[in-house]
């Protein structure tokens, strides 16, 4: 477990108990969610999901998933009430550095064109464009692209 003392932050393995509080979450801050089962499968598949706490309280989620020296980051969450409080990046460093941890020299994640946050807090990390998916996301008028960005380690 690793801690950011000057925010009272945490970070610990995610449990398949914390999944009613991370599916709350999920479904508060995403119009297209992930499903539990979405959860469940990787917590089975052995990526390495981390919660943030606050006070004994879950505030945000990570999933990583890392191989042949690529990571690729699958989700980053703050909830709700919690966002624009420097969270988010706090929870990002820690996953750049998780990913490192597993030998990964590339971290690759997805992010919607219309998520201006995600994407400004991406880019003053240092994550650049690679390419365009095409159709990638459920979105409400049919499908949105993804960016796909990566972030060399
Ligand atoms: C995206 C997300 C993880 C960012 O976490 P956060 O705690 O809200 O962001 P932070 O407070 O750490 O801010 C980090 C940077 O994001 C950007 N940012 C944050 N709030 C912003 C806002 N309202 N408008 C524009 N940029 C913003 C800024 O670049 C900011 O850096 P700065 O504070 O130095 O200016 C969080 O907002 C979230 O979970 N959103 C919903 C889920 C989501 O979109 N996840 C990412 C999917 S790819």
């Amino acid at each position: 477990m690793s801690a950011l003392p000057h925010a009272g932050v945490s970070f610990r393995p995610m449990r398949i108990e914390d999944l009613d509080t991370v599916c709350a979450i999920e479904q508060r801050i995403y119009p297209f969610p992930w499903s539990r089962g979405n959860f469940v499968d990787s917590l089975i598949a052995r990526y390495t999901c981390t919660v943030m706490e606050l006070e004994g309280g879950i505030i945000g989620y990570g999933i990583l998933t890392a191989a042949a020296g690529e990571a690729h980051l699958l989700n980053l969450s703050i909830d709700a009430p919690w966002q624009g409080r420097g969270h988010g990046r706090a929870l990002l460093m820690h996953n750049i550095d998780l990913a490192r941890g597993l030998g990964a020299r590339l971290l690759l994640l997805e992010v919607r064109p219309s998520n201006e946050v995600a994407r400004a807090l991406y880019r003053d990390v240092g994550f650049e464009q690679i390419t365009v998916r095409r159709g990638y996301y459920p979105d409400t008028n049919g499908r949105e692209d993804a960016l796909l960005l990566a972030l060399a380690l």
